[in-house]
């Protein structure tokens, strides 16, 4: 699998890893399939809707990283409309383009940002309007929410989707 430097760049020297204390918005999402989850914080200025300080933490792939790290250097200092125009493909394009098994990834930068702003719109009462009907597909925890009375003795045990880092290098696919 061929990844681009810019991918390389991101992986191995992330922007914006942390947390923010009082953030005015967390947004966490996950993809069932890998296992993947990332989670992104804002600190949104209230007077201007400006983002003036983003977050990421993320407990994936190398194209996961660089997406966040990408993903949140876009949005960053932006308006929370201009951030909502910063789409996957854009991250990805941002990145020099992934690998097309690795698209999903960048996916999972665009939902943290917007489930973050939902986050934000909720907390502050707020409406953003391309924001309405717009559903994250956060499915990390589905086989806690919905699994429970049913009998898994015939199944292995699933990994849990704790906050294990994941130690996959770019170039190894899982
Ligand atoms: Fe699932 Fe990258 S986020 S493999």
């Amino acid at each position: 699998m061929q990844y681009s430097d810019k991918v390389m760049e991101h992986f191995m020297n992330p922007k914006n890893v942390g947390e923010i204390e009082n953030a005015s918005g967390i947004g966490e999402v996950g993809n069932a399939k890998c296992g993947d989850i990332m989670r992104i914080y804002l600190d949104i200025d209230p007077e201007t809707q400006v983002i003036n300080d983003v977050k990421f933490k993320t407990f994936g792939c190398g194209s996961a990283i660089a997406s966040s790290s990408m993903a949140t250097e876009m949005v960053k200092g932006k308006t929370i409309h201009e951030a909502l125009a910063v789409t996957n493909k854009a991250v990805a394009e941002a990145l020099d383009g992934l690998p097309p098994v690795k698209m999903h990834c960048s996916v999972l930068a665009e939902q943290a940002i917007k489930a973050a702003l939902i986050d934000y719109s909720k907390k502050h009462n707020i409406h953003i309007p391309e924001l309405d009907g717009v559903v994250i597909d956060d499915d990390h925890d589905h086989h806690h929410d919905h699994d429970h009375g049913h009998d898994h003795s015939h199944e292995k045990a699933l990994p849990t989707d704790k906050w294990v880092p994941h130690t996959h290098e770019p170039g190894v696919p899982h």
